[in-house]
């Protein structure tokens, strides 16, 4: 029975790359099975597991349909209206960790933008003596990182903040992945990203800019001297955000940093 079943999920998914394999692990979801799969499905399991592959043929990505996402080496709830976390965003996490731990006495840190707290969360966890900060403009972000922190038992101060409205005093260190998509290209992302990921989360305005230009020309403001910003950026936005840098004329050792696939992603400066 459970043989069948995971051939017609299969075959129902076959535009997906990995049909079998998305077929195994709505499988699991539908009855609860953590690695080896029953012999068997009640028809209550055998419905749910109908209805999440037609969930997943209709291109709903498996963190809005499993309600949590792992990120690092912990998991976070991510309610539909916030931006799923992604791979490269790791990467960042991993860098911003790396600059984090170095920093003496009791550093601040900020998260502009947080979604689901993923920068801020990491941030806490690598070093529980510093103060983290995340602050986001949506509603649903602030309370996704408010239960994820609690749940992970993490403390962190997190604000509701259209930018940098409600953020107090200088940090050591901003991290943020803020939304880089110009307007226009929205429309033609892939149907799992436009559907599902709020649109505050994606539109950094016409030239996809807006927030990025935001965080180099205000963020000095919210530095100590010689503070951090830490930014994941468009693949192909990196002279203009190095242009953007030097406009401000705010930023010293300013550079992008490649992700793993050797794309250039993340922008890396200090506050003069
Ligand atoms: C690309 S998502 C990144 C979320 C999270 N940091 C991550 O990497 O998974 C950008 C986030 O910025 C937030 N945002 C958009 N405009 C903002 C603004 N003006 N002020 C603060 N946050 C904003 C969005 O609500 C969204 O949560």
């Amino acid at each position: 029975m459970v043989s069948e079943l995971l051939r017609w999920g299969a075959a129902r998914l076959r535009d997906l790359p990995e049909p079998g394999r998305e077929a195994r692990r709505a499988l699991a979801l539908a009855c609860g099975a953590n690695g080896v799969l029953p012999p068997k499905l009640s028809p209550l399991e055998a419905g749910r597991y109908r209805r999440l592959v037609e969930a997943r043929a209709r291109g709903i990505p498996w963190p809005a349909l499993e309600g949590t996402t792992a990120f690092l080496d912990f998991e976070v709830f991510v309610p539909p209206g916030v931006f799923i976390p992604r791979p490269e965003t790791e990467e960042l996490a991993e860098l911003a960790c790396r600059v984090w731990r170095e920093l003496p006495g009791h550093p601040r840190a900020l998260d502009w933008g947080t979604g689901s707290g993923v920068l801020a969360l990491a941030l806490a966890r690598a070093r529980p003596d510093g103060e983290v900060w995340a602050v986001d403009a949506s509603r649903r972000a602030v309370a996704a990182t408010r239960r994820n922190a609690q749940r992970l038992g993490v403390r962190l101060h997190v604000r509701r903040s259209p930018s940098f409205s409600c953020v107090p005093g200088q940090f050591h260190l901003i991290v943020a992945n803020p939304p880089y998509v110009p307007s226009s290209c929205i429309p033609l992302l892939p149907a799992d990203v436009k559907n599902f990921d709020p649109k505050r989360a994606l539109d950094g305005g016409p030239d996809g800019l807006r927030w990025i230009r935001e965080l180099l020309g205000r963020g000095p403001d919210h530095l100590v001297p010689g503070g951090f910003l830490l930014m994941e950026i468009g693949r192909d936005q990196r002279e203009r955000v190095l242009r953007l840098a030097q406009t401000a004329g705010l930023w010293v050792e300013a550079r992008v940093l490649p992700d793993l696939s050797g794309k250039p992603r993340f922008f890396w400066g200090r506050r003069c």
